[in-house]
């Protein structure tokens, strides 16, 4: 599996690094971390972009706060995909990042996530390795259908088994319109996913 390389323009954006880190980890995906600024060591984030593909990276997620050229600046040297994370690092709370990040030039495009947004980062840099890679592409999957369950069986107050146990005595012991509407629902609901 290709790697995914997680630079931030300052080591202060790394409670961000970590969202991220901790979604690639939970997916097995291997990554590397790096500091490089657009503005503070251009060189470097140059050299690192340029050869990125070459040293086998396959996605790349881009922190930076403020004035954030970081991730544009990567992806104007590499045609591997970047994914820009605006960081709210200042007093305009990370609007200026987002900006800077999302509102780049045709022809040198950034997956911008939401500010601070380190998981979708992972999870969407995961999805990129995964249209190459079946294993990852079916542990993704597995992990949807689990969140979403867990999703209804809070929103319905009731697990798959429960769920059909009550389903099984409608007829008998259910006379409440409402209810069994809701029992409906939630089965209908429950029916699309596995788990
Ligand atoms: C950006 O400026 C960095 O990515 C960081 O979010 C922000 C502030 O950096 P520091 O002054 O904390 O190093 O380039």
């Amino acid at each position: 599996m290709a790697t995914v390389e997680i630079v931030m323009g300052s080591d202060s954006d790394l409670p961000v690094v970590e969202k991220a880190i901790n979604t690639l980890e939970e997916y097995g995906v291997p990554f590397e971390v790096h500091v490089y600024s657009a503005h503070r060591t251009p060189a470097e984030a140059k050299d690192f972009s340029v050869n990125a593909r070459a040293n086998g990276f396959g996605a790349i997620i881009a922190l930076a706060g403020m004035a954030a050229d970081l991730a544009g600046a990567i992806a104007a040297n590499t045609t591997l995909p970047v994914i820009g994370i605006p960081i709210k690092a200042s007093a305009l709370e990370g609007i200026d990042a987002l900006l800077s990040t999302v509102q780049m030039p045709a022809g040198i495009p950034v997956a911008t996530v939401a500010i601070n947004g380190g998981g979708n980062a992972a999870l969407l840099a995961a999805q990129i390795l995964a249209v190459e890679d079946a294993a990852l592409a079916q542990k993704l999957d597995e992990k949807r259908a689990a969140d979403a369950a867990a999703v209804l069986a809070e929103l319905f107050g009731f697990t798959r088994k429960s769920a059909d146990k009550t389903v099984r005595s409608t007829g008998a012991a259910v006379k409440r319109k409402e209810e069994m509407h809701r029992m409906a629902e939630a089965n209908k609901a429950f029916a699309h996913y596995r788990w």
